[in-house]
């Protein structure tokens, strides 16, 4: 799919050689077409202790292992059920990642010591290209978290990677440029390790997109013991104070669909025709707000049972922050 990049995608030689720095044991940020990763091989324990130590992030907390397509899943899943495949050439490559069984390649340096990997085929074409490449060397998977530090707004291009992590990067590692991710938050993460799938982050794939593939799905995030960082109590946020779906007051910075008019004396960050642009600019418009100094930002989530569910899940996690 040809998507406009601005400023061009890395070129095939600039891919070669990240995924070189990646086999040497270097950090890769690449783009998905949810948030930049920030990228190691994903069986090198001291690369992937270095990516902890970048993001400022407790070690006890499981990374996404990336993969080139569905045909090499099982080098690091095993006991994957019918629906967990159904959903995976559904949806793959794409915003969906999966929590299944691991099998001994997946260590606890990277599922923070439980049983379980997540795994995800990004649909980036610059991501594909890396993982491809990456593999050609001999590496089965990248591991990648959001490239921010612990606890602030994911990156969705290039620049603000440099932004959020560059001072922590050494000489040795890489950002790769691919214009501003698409969809612009985080995969839906799926776990499939039971009869039914069960929801831990909403997403760009939704839960009734699952439902026509899998016939009972749970939402019930309360109850399961994994332990995904996007649970925790503060996530995602800008330095100001976020306040969800009110009327904005003068001295206030604003995010809303363009449907909304801006009060007097309102800064408005972004005016998005729908629900799916709000996503994609959503994070920019939070460091925006940042850069520009305000100290309280609100946004208005449109209701909907699509994109909006994760976009009310993002933002209710950075409004609790304060
Ligand atoms: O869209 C995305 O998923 C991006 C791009 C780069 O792929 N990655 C991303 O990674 O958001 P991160 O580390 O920021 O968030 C991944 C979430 C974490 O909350 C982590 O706890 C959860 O996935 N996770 C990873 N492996 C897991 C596992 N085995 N069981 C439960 N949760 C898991
Ligand atoms: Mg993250």
């Amino acid at each position: 799919m040809a998507k406009p990049r601005f400023p061009s995608a890395s070129s095939s030689l600039s891919i070669q050689r990240a995924a070189e720095r990646l086999k040497a044991g270097h950090l890769v940020a690449f783009p998905t077409e949810t948030v930049y990763g920030l990228g190691a091989d994903a069986t090198n324990e001291l690369a992937v202790k270095r990516i902890y130590e970048v993001k400022g992030r407790p070690l006890d907390h499981p990374l996404i292992v990336h993969i080139s397509s569905i045909n090499t899943l099982d080098t690091w899943a095993t006991d994957v059920p019918n629906y967990a495949l159904d959903l995976a050439r559904m949806f793959w490559p794409g915003p969906m990642t999966l929590v299944l069984k691991r099998k001994e390649i997946a260590m606890d340096f990277i599922t923070g010591g439980q049983d379980s990997v997540g795994i995800r085929v990004p649909s980036d074409p610059v991501a594909l290209e890396l993982l491809n490449r990456f593999e050609q060397l001999g590496g089965p998977g990248i591991a990648a978290p959001s490239a921010n530090r612990f606890g602030q707004v994911s990156p969705t291009s290039a620049i603000d990677v440099q932004k959020e992590i560059g001072n922590y990067l050494s000489s040795q590692d890489s950002i790769l440029e691919g214009g501003s991710s698409e969809i612009g938050i985080e995969s839906t993460i799926i776990d499939c390790r039971n009869a039914r799938p069960v929801f831990l982050r909403p997403g760009a794939i939704t839960i009734s997109m699952v439902e026509s593939i899998v016939e009972s799905v749970s939402e019930s995030l309360v109850d399961s013991d994994v332990r995904v960082s996007g649970k925790l109590g503060k996530h995602y946020a800008p330095k100001a104070r976020v306040i969800i779906n009110q009327q904005p007051k003068p001295g206030q910075a604003f995010i809303a669909l363009s449907s909304f008019p801006t009060p007097n004396g309102v800064h408005r960050i972004l005016s998005p025709e729908n629900s799916g642009d709000l996503a994609k600019n959503l994070y920019a418009g939070m460091r925006m707000a940042d850069e520009l100094g305000f100290n309280e930002l609100v946004i208005v989530i449109p209701d909907g049972q699509g994109i909006e569910v994760a976009l009310l899940d993002r933002v209710s996690k950075a409004a609790k922050g304060r």
